[in-house]
């Protein structure tokens, strides 16, 4: 069983209109590691009108990307 959890604590803009759904809830669920399809299967986000199809998949790879630069580089070694 996946437990999401949905917290956010400043309304910011909404992203997409037609499902009410803000900035920091997109932004919550990628930090907590979903991709855009699960966001979407979740939210509803960009299934109706698609406008903000665009903006929410940017929103999501910016918060995928700030995560993986905050990763420590892992070092590669080879047995050749
Ligand atoms: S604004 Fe998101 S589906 Fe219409």
């Amino acid at each position: 069983m996946t437990i999401i959890l949905i917290t956010y604590t400043v309304s910011t803009m909404y992203v997409c209109i037609c499902n009410r759904l803000k900035e920091d809830m997109i932004r919550s669920l990628a930090e907590q590691g979903l991709g855009f399809e699960e966001i979407q299967a979740i939210t509803g986000c960009s299934s109706t009108c698609g406008t903000c199809r665009s903006y929410a998949e940017d929103l999501v790879l910016s918060v995928q990307l700030r995560a993986h630069q905050s990763l420590p580089l892992r070092v590669m070694t080879s047995s050749a």
